[in-house]
């Protein structure tokens, strides 16, 4: 075989040589690029309050079933419009209905309560983001 037939084999055994020590190809760009499946923004202030009363139970990695089904906070940006916007209905009514956090978990950890000012800042976001994603 001639030299030349060589130089066709250097991109395979770079690719081997990536794989092997887990880069992949887009990998780079990726960590600089906003997703672009992120249908909602959540404003710092909201995430502070989102962090504090509700993220706990509404997580991939929480240990409610039955909160995880219903509302998944670290994934609610990459659903579908129609999705978060139906999420944030729900949201906006939990509060108006005084329903979340529950209770009992208010009991334990008195802390984690909504202040009158947190829960109206939810409620306006959830309204405002709903109707903004609906334009
Ligand atoms: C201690 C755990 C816990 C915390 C903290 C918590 N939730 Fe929940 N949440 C649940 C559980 C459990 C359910 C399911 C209730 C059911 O199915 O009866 C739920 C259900 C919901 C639902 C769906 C309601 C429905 O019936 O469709 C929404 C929306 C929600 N939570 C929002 C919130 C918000 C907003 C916060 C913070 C202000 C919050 N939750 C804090 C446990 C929690």
């Amino acid at each position: 075989m001639k030299a030349k037939g060589y130089i066709f084999l250097i991109p395979v055994f770079i690719l081997m040589f990536a794989s092997v020590i887990g880069i992949k190809p887009g990998a780079l760009n990726e960590e600089f690029m906003p997703n672009p499946e992120e249908n909602l923004q959540i404003p710092e202030d909201v995430q502070t309050i989102l962090d504090k009363s509700c993220f706990g139970c509404h997580n991939v990695d929480a240990k409610s079933d039955k909160a995880k089904k219903k509302l998944l906070l670290d994934e609610l940006p990459t659903l579908s419009k129609a999705k978060i916007v139906a999420k944030l209905d729900d949201i906006h009514e939990v509060l108006e209905e005084n329903e979340m956090p529950p209770e009992k978990f208010l009991e334990k950890y008195p802390d984690k309560a909504l202040t009158d000012e947190e829960a109206a800042r939810l409620k306006e976001w959830a309204e405002n983001a709903a109707n903004e994603l609906m334009k």
